[in-house]
């Protein structure tokens, strides 16, 4: 079976990057990692960097207008004294997360990394001088949980990222001149070398500010930012690194997942995805427990664990990932509205994991009850909303219906060429989501 789904991903992958400037036929090491990323249902984004001592989000330098070299500043000061990447990688995976994604970059050019390409880095430019994504690096590979790097392709403090896109406009940087672009692209090229040869085996680069040079045409814009040359020196430097794009619209040639900002795939809430086909790799939803990616101070306004269950819930039955956000404080605490959060939905995912993990969108596709997952022959089906009776058209008979995770049996209903019903019991006071497992004939 795995063979097959192996030789169907090879032959569907280069079709399903509807944006295709050229053909790309990923490596064995590539599709199994993007098994690997698709049974992981679940990882953790972390958006971190100098911004967290402004506790205003990301892009406060953007929105505040903060002049580049002034802002630069801030890294003099950075000491984040409670870091401990051994402690963060247990609660992720305590949380039932497989994988992180970690900030490298961000649109304020920081990098989170020791690196010769730029001086402005966690270790070179603070008083703390050490390597936070080294040794997030060290203790994945010591629990064995994935790390992908989240980069920004656009930057507000370089001065050849000229000519500038759309943000980042007013911060007071120097112009650049005819040369700048192409320096600014090799640049780009020479982290994205120190972030696969030094940190052991990386599972994405996630990428991000594409749309920054919105006011271009989109057909043109893997050309201007020559993606071509950095996803295949990507593929080249790790095979089985998988490349991920945050552009809101179909994917290019030589990416290898599909991402969705704040929606679930083929939704359109956060209005950040319209008209975005759904393709056939691996897809991922971001989403924030608050309303932030950076930390930020005032932002209390989160979903409760309950939602957040119900919400990577969702993004299973869409046959999607969830990337659940974090903004992590400057002195390297994450905050504890976050760690409850984690806490309650590692104890559900400790019962519930096996509807979840490894599963597929299940054939019955969402209902007003609730959505399911499948894995073979077993099919989930998780009522998001109090029923009775769920109502289902299915493609194959029902062999048995049981409550999950009791076990006990539950009555159904399945006749030639009508719908199946199936009848629940009263969920107790409290249930986040009631599941139900159809074995199918
Ligand atoms: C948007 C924001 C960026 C954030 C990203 C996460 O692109 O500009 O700050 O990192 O969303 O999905």
């Amino acid at each position: 079976m795995k063979k097959l789904l192996l030789t169907v991903l090879l032959l569907t992958a280069g079709l399903a990057s509807l944006n295709a400037q050229t053909w790309y036929v990923p490596a064995p090491e590539n599709l199994a990692a993007r098994e690997k990323f698709q049974d992981a249902r679940f990882g953790i984004f972390i958006h971190w960097g100098i911004y967290s001592m402004k506790a205003d989000g990301e892009w406060s330098m953007n929105i505040q207008k903060i002049p580049y070299d002034e802002y630069q500043r801030f890294a003099g000061g950075f000491y984040p004294s409670k870091f401990n990447a051994e402690e963060w990688v247990k609660i992720f995976k305590a949380a039932g997360a497989k994988y992180m994604t970690i900030t490298s970059s961000h649109h304020d050019g920081f990098s989170m990394f020791k690196s010769n390409a730029s001086s402005y880095n966690i270790v070179d430019a603070t008083p703390f001088k050490r390597d936070v994504i080294g040794e997030l690096a060290a203790a994945c590979a010591k629990e064995d949980f994935t790390l992908n790097f989240y980069y920004s392709h656009l930057d507000w403090v370089r001065q050849d990222y000229w000519p500038r896109g759309m943000s980042g406009k007013l911060l007071k940087r120097p112009d650049g001149d005819e040369n700048s672009w192409g320096h600014y692209i090799d640049f780009i090229c020479a982290q994205l070398t120190e972030l696969l040869t030094q940190y052991g085996p990386i599972g994405a680069i996630w990428f991000d500010g594409l749309w920054d040079m919105d006011a271009r045409p989109r057909d043109e814009q893997p050309a201007i930012w020559n993606l071509d040359e950095q996803y295949s020196l990507i593929h080249r430097l790790q095979p089985g690194c998988l490349v991920g794009n945050n552009h809101h619209i179909a994917p290019f040639a030589g990416e290898d997942i599909q991402i969705f900002e704040r929606d679930l795939p083929g939704e359109n809430e956060a209005g950040y995805s319209a008209g975005q086909e759904v393709s056939r790799l691996p897809l991922e939803t971001c989403q924030t427990m608050n309303r932030s990616w950076g930390y930020d101070i005032k932002d209390k306004d989160y979903k409760s664990a309950d939602d957040l269950i119900r919400y990577l819930v969702r993004t299973a039955g869409k046959g999607a990932n969830l990337l659940l956000n974090i903004g992590p404080r400057p002195d390297g605490t994450l905050p504890e509205e976050a760690l409850e959060r984690l806490a309650a939905i590692g104890a559900w995912m400790d019962v519930y994991g096996e509807t979840i993990y490894g599963t597929e969108a299940g054939c019955t596709g969402a209902r007003e009850w609730g959505v399911s997952t499948q894995k073979g022959d077993v099919l989930y089906l998780h009522v998001l909303n109090p029923a009775d009776v769920l109502t289902l058209d299915l493609p194959r008979k029902i062999k048995s219906a049981e409550a999950f995770p009791s076990g006990s049996a539950l009555r159904f209903d399945q006749k030639r060429n009508a719908p199946a019903y199936i009848y629940l019991p009263q969920a107790p006071e409290g249930t986040v989501d009631q599941v139900v497992k159809l074995t199918l004939k």
